[in-house]
């Protein structure tokens, strides 16, 4: 059941919160590539920057008003100062929709220790500043206020609250409640929220602006969303001071998964964070939910089991959603280690284009994983190799040492040379083709077995190298004990593919 309250409204801090953090913060071209991403991601609102920080950042957010698309709100961010939010007012007036954003700390201890000023006077400013914002945009657009440090406000809820009433009859519409630094737990930080959404959310829009300071910033503000905010300030790969501001796309995705009508274009995910890492500079963390290279990676056995069972299904056995969701073409990744099984060989080596059966997954299993302990995780060429040398090269005690083609045509002759057990054995068979022929001269030998099941395939060119163009398959019986098994043959020659199946399975059923 949705409990939240209407359809959440994504609002980006990425160009002011994650610009201000990044050790080379963006100019004006730069910033407006990134907000070009968010407006093709279908965010409903934009921080374009902090219009009094630099000449810089003015420029910034008067060219990305001035381009905004006319259904997306742009505001700048101000302190509590006229000069400030002038500037803002004088960056954003051309927006459609612009926004003031103000902030100034409520919490007990900034308002001892960082402004050093009594609350009464902490709260005239606010409002000051709020009905500055307002004379400013007149009818057009919206003012936002901030209590910084709204996280460590559950001392003083009350003033805060009392606090945000005076704002919103000074001009404010949307009221945002920061966890500037999350020290706050989740279920602490809802309660609050619920508790002013209760007294105020009838005359005001509730945001969120978590950070992520202990990594639960994605649950504080989805858990925002169902206790009654519905402004959700987020930024791109979780851009911003410290650990970061809350990620967008965990945000989405989590709602998404709750059944939430999410108004984004979720497939652009996956792009949008590969780009905004290039031009941050900012490297996407091996494990990064969703978007890390290993986010969808399965190295255990039981897990590969799961996985590769439920591959082309919406839900997966062990991912969060199907990777197409937020643009990912690359599904499930199997690799193989030392905790992996005989499915992750299956998969992988049928993957690569080699035939092979569950039963030889099984009988490559302790090669693959004796060399993934000393090695780790083994690459495709690594496994090809295991494949080949134990299943092309079985080493038993009959050895072929060459064969020859004595008469072709409408009768095939053929004579063998091999070892068994140090002896030297030649015998010649015929037959109508060249496989029979070979099986009679083995027969005349003294091995009986017969030939159940043939199939040749050529090997692709990368896949084959100087090794081999062609893999001969076949099934071949003991005809004493009827045990049947399946083996395999490759050479460049595909005559000699054949008889080098015949020879591995030879040594497979005579040990
Ligand atoms: O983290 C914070 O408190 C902020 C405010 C300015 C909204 O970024
Ligand atoms: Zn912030």
């Amino acid at each position: 059941m949705i409990t939240g309250k209407g359809v959440p409204f994504f609002y980006d801090v990425t160009l002011r919160d994650g610009n201000q953090a990044l050790k080379k913060p963006w100019n004006t071209g730069e910033k407006e590539k990134v907000f070009l991403k968010l407006v093709n991601l279908g965010v409903q609102g934009i921080e374009v920057g902090f219009s009094g920080a630099s000449e810089m950042d003015f420029e910034a957010c008067e060219h990305l008003a001035n381009i905004a698309p006319g259904d997306v709100v742009i505001s700048g961010l101000a302190r509590t100062l006229e000069s400030d939010i002038q500037k803002v007012y004088d960056s954003i007036r051309n927006a459609k929709k612009p926004r003031i954003h103000t902030f100034i700390a409520l919490s007990p201890f900034s308002m001892k220790f960082v402004l050093k000023r009594q609350p009464k006077d902490v709260q005239k400013i606010a409002v000051e500043a709020c009905a500055f914002a307002r004379e400013l945009l007149g009818k057009k657009g919206s003012v936002q206020f901030s209590a910084e440090h709204f996280g460590d406000s559950k001392n003083n809820l009350n003033f805060v609250i009392e606090t945000f009433e005076k704002c919103i009859s000074a001009g404010a519409d949307v009221i945002n409640l920061p966890n500037t630094v999350e020290r706050t737990r989740v279920s602490d930080f809802i309660e609050m929220v619920k508790k002013v959404a209760r007294v105020i959310g009838k005359y005001c829009t509730i945001a969120v602006h978590c950070h992520n300071d202990l990594g639960m910033g994605t649950a504080t503000t989805v858990e925002s969303f169902f206790a009654g905010a519905t402004q959700l300030e987020v930024s791109l790969n979780g851009l911003g001071e410290r650990a970061g501001n809350t990620n967008l796309f965990e945000v989405a995705v989590s709602l998404h998964n709750s059944g939430v009508k999410v108004p984004l274009r979720m497939q652009e995910i996956y792009e949008t964070a590969v780009f905004i890492s290039e031009i941050s500079g900012v490297p996407i963390y091996e494990k990064a939910p969703l978007i890390g290279p290993d986010a969808l990676a399965h190295r255990s056995g039981i897990h590969q089991d799961g996985t590769i069972k439920t591959m082309m299904m919406k839900k997966g056995a062990y991912r969060p959603i199907h990777p197409t969701l937020i643009g990912r073409d690359s599904g499930d990744y199997i690799g193989f280690t030392s905790q992996s099984g005989k499915t992750a060989i299956y998969e992988l080596l049928t993957k690569a284009g080699l035939p092979i059966t569950m039963h030889e997954a099984v009988y490559l299993q302790p090669f693959m994983k004796s060399l993934a302990e000393k090695k780790g995780e083994l690459s495709i060429d690594d496994m090809e190799q295991i494949y080949f040398d134990k299943l092309f090269n079985i080493k038993g005690k009959i050895q072929l040492i060459k064969f020859e083609e004595v008469q072709g045509g409408k009768i095939h002759k053929y004579r063998l040379h091999f070892i068994y057990k140090d002896r030297h054995i030649v015998e010649t068979g015929t037959g109508e083709g060249p496989i029979e022929a070979v099986i009679d001269a083995i027969n005349r030998a003294g091995f009986p077995v017969s030939l159940v099941h043939f199939h040749q395939m050529a090997l692709d060119e990368e896949k084959s190298g100087a090794r081999a163009n062609a893999i001969t398959v076949i099934k071949l019986k003991n005809k004493e004990t009827n045990h049947e098994i399946l083996c395999r043959g490759m050479s460049r020659d595909t005559r000699k593919a054949n008889i080098n199946a015949i020879f591995n399975g030879l040594n497979l059923l005579f040990k």
